[in-house]
């Protein structure tokens, strides 16, 4: 081959489709892995220890990468050494990773509950800035985005103030960037999952002080209600269907009473009376 002979691609390189996963160390990003990769992605997934990515080690189309969201220089710098090794732009990003905190805002430590909301919105905005560089870089250019937001974003999580601003902070982007993104070929997908069986709950940092019953209530509530909760996979599938839709949108997953009942009942009910079935439902007072 002469130098500056122009090489085609081969039929590998014409049909590598790559994937980002933050937060695939288990549970719902755990399965989004596993999806992506049962349909023939090349995946790049994080974790804060990159140990805990060991499932699919020697998977050569699994590519580990250490990503804390509370360091956002270091999140930013793994993103784009992540997405450079994929090609300069992912096919789809999927932004995951998150935890709760259960505790009072007024007994919140101010820094504890600005970081949560760094982690779960700021700096998870931060990489999907990148993505989106990647995206719109490419000719013809194109990509997913996916924010795997909650369904605590309409329905607020008693005691979890970081994490419902940081969750309806992350819905109100993917909305902003839908607009954005109209008539190019980036995708951009607000997932809210419901409740699901994941270690979610066991992670969360929880008040040491749950001063009152029915702080404690409500907390016992959570626990059974995860407990209870469908499979990550079923998040998967959702997830699955909405990839090969391929359009932009808002995405509810999980049991039909929360992902489907309660949103209707949302757009129907007066405010007032949902904010009281919601505090009946939860258990708290
Ligand atoms: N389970 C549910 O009922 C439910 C409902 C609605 C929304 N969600 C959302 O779904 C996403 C996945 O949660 P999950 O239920 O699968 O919980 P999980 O099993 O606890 O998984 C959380 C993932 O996020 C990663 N993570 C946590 N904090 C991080 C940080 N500071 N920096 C980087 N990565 C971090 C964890 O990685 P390492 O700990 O290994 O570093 C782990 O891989 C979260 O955004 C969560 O808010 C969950």
């Amino acid at each position: 081959m002469r130098s500056g002979e122009s090489v085609a691609p081969s039929e590998r390189e014409l049909r590598r489709r790559t994937a980002w996963v933050s937060g695939a160390s288990g549970g719902l990003g755990g399965a989004f892995v596993a999806m992506l990769r049962a349909d023939g992605f090349e995946v790049w997934g994080t974790a804060r220890e990159v140990d805990r990515l060991e499932t699919w080690s020697g998977d050569r189309r699994f590519h580990a990468v250490r990503l804390d969201l509370a360091d956002p220089a270091g999140a930013e710098a793994a993103f784009t050494e992540a997405q450079r090794a994929a090609g300069g732009a992912f096919d789809v990003c999927i932004q995951n990773a998150g935890a709760g905190e259960f505790i009072g805002f007024a007994n919140a430590d101010p820094a504890a509950w600005e970081r949560n909301v760094g982690v779960l919105l700021l700096t998870t905005a931060r990489l999907s800035r990148l993505a989106l560089h990647g995206f719109h870089a490419r000719r013809p250019e194109r990509g997913t985005l996916v924010h795997v937001s909650s369904l605590a974003a309409e329905f607020p999580l008693p005691l979890m103030s970081s994490y419902n601003v940081g969750k309806a902070g992350l819905s109100a982007l993917s909305e902003s960037l839908m607009f954005e993104c109209r008539g190019t070929g980036v995708t951009v997908i607000d997932f809210r999952p419901g409740d699901y069986r994941t270690a979610f709950n066991k992670t969360m940092h929880v008040s040491a002080t749950l001063d009152h019953d029915w702080q404690r209530r409500l907390w016992q509530g959570l626990e059974h209600n995860l407990e209870h909760a469908p499979e990550p996979e079923r998040a998967a599938r959702d997830l699955g269907v909405a990839l090969r839709r391929g359009r932009s949108g808002v995405v509810r997953s999980g049991a039909f009473f929360q992902a489907r009942l309660a949103p209707l009942l949302a757009r129907l009910v007066p405010q007032r009376l949902l904010r009281a079935s919601l505090a009946w439902y939860f258990g708290g007072r």
